[in-house]
């Protein structure tokens, strides 16, 4: 049917794999939000532009429209041929992503795209349960320590654990306005949970 579910949490607490993974199992696409937030970031340092300021972010990205490609096996956001996806996980965006995703203007770009898509579909981010898809019936929202966040990101930054470690305490002071539980959602901590445990808890929750 038109079954939309939501997967919110904090930074690297396993969103994207889960959200995939559980797609998967349901033979639907997901849907990364962050990566809309990221791909605007990296536009707005590309074009040396002040990160704080939403009018000459929001004109970029109008003169540079930016595709959300859902696909099952991994979402990518393409500028016209150029596909941005592999310089999205950068620690540089990781930096600068928290300021761009506080500003009103660019959250409401970014939930004009989301809200255009056609269900069903699994949504990952912040706000998906809470904002931009309230009435989905299945909502999810995934937590961990800083440091098992951190040990598992460690796989895919350079810095080392502490650092990360860091960071992402950093930027879930930053997120919290717009990263809050559902009241209907089922929180999760997913740090003694394999991903493949996740995945069997949120799809044995799911409305027949
Ligand atoms: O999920 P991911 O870590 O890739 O998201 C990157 C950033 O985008 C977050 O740190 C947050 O600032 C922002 N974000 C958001 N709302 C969402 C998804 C992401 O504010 N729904």
């Amino acid at each position: 049917g038109r079954m939309i579910v939501t997967i919110d949490g904090v930074a690297a607490s396993g969103k994207s794999s889960v959200a995939s993974g559980v797609a998967r199992a349901l033979g639907i696409p997901y849907v990364s939000s962050g990566l809309l937030y990221r791909a605007a970031t990296l536009l707005g340092q590309e074009a040396g532009l002040d990160l704080n300021m939403t009018a000459p972010l929001l004109a970029c990205l109008r003169e540079h429209p930016l595709r959300l490609e859902p696909l099952a096996a991994g979402n990518r956001v393409w500028l016209g041929q150029r596909d941005l996806t592999p310089d999205l996980h950068s620690s540089a965006v990781d930096r600068g992503v928290s300021v761009v995703a506080a500003q009103p203007g660019v959250r409401t770009w970014v939930d004009d795209q989301l809200r255009a898509l056609t269900p069903p579909f699994v949504a990952e981010g912040r706000d998906m349960g809470t904002n931009v898809f309230p009435q989905a019936p299945a909502k999810f929202y995934l937590t961990a320590s800083p440091r098992v966040r951190a040990e598992r990101r460690s796989r895919e930054r350079p810095e080392d654990v502490a650092a990360i470690e860091a960071a992402l305490i950093q930027r879930d002071a930053l997120d919290t306005t717009q990263s809050a539980p559902a009241p209907d959602a089922r929180v999760i901590d997913t740090g003694p949970l394999t991903l493949e445990q996740v995945i069997t808890v949120i799809t044995q929750q799911l409305p027949a």
